[in-house]
């Protein structure tokens, strides 16, 4: 058993009652090999357990248990004691979403965002089974895998200045993904997908402050892939003007 402990300041909200977050302190075994995700669990385990967050893989895959760690948006799973010790930790539910209890966060305008923008591959006519799969050159995937890397974690739309006030904002990362859906060959979805995506509420509600790429763990780049689209969007919107008859 360490002798050296941590403490983690932990946001609690029980509903039922509090009408507010409370913070409460927990002094915890310090294990330099420790992530923020352990001391939740050994809280959960050995001292408290009504504590309520999220977590699945441990491993960064999952995308599960995001929250603001000393106010910086990160994967517990992925963030070590040994990075803030001998100091304390706050841990509190991702920003920019309602708290449903303790550090679990509601996701339903998340995942309503994400349907909004139809992150599937979208073909004119499907061909049928038995002349088999749509075939890609390595190159045609190098196009657009890393913005395929998302794992929904939503640590961007934690960091992001403009989804907080404006919760109309389509967000990073059904914008990126709506970008790795546009560029795959094997995708004839981008006017589908234009009414979220080139919207007020879509690409162009990004002011580029680039938070959503600094915190995201996978490195998926939205702020590029928004910028991106909206070079593409203007693009088409010339286009459709030089080219009679080019859908706008
Ligand atoms: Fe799955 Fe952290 S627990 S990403």
């Amino acid at each position: 058993m360490p002798e050296e402990t941590i403490t983690l300041r932990v946001d609690r909200y029980r509903p039922e009652q509090e009408d507010e977050p409370t913070a409460q302190t927990y002094e915890v075994p310090y294990n330099e090999d420790w992530v923020v995700l352990d001391a939740l669990n050994h809280i959960k385990d050995q001292m408290d357990g009504s504590l309520s967050y999220r977590w699945s893989c441990r491993m960064g895959v999952c995308g599960s248990c995001g929250m603001m760690i000393n106010g910086e948006a990160k994967l517990t799973c992925a963030t070590f004691l040994r990075d803030y010790f001998p100091g304390e930790i706050t841990v509190a539910p991702l920003d920019n979403f309602p708290v449903v209890r303790d550090l679990i966060i509601d996701m339903d305008d998340f995942m309503e965002k994400l349907v909004a923008v139809k992150p599937w591959i979208i073909r004119d006519e499907e061909k049928p089974i038995a002349e088999g799969e749509y075939l890609q050159s390595p190159e045609e995937l190098a196009d657009y895998k890393q913005f395929s890397q998302c794992i929904n974690c939503m640590l961007c739309y934690a960091a992001c200045p403009v989804y907080g006030p404006e919760t109309d904002f389509i967000g990073p990362a059904a914008l990126a993904l709506a970008h790795r859906y546009n560029l795959d060959s094997r995708d004839e979805g981008n006017e589908e997908r234009k009414e979220a995506v080139a919207s007020e509420a879509g690409i162009w509600n990004c002011t580029f402050v680039g938070e959503c790429s600094e915190v995201c763990p996978k490195h998926v780049d939205p702020a590029a892939a928004i910028q991106r689209t909206k070079v593409a969007t203007t693009g088409d919107w010339f286009k459709s003007f030089l080219i009679p008859g080019r859908k706008k």
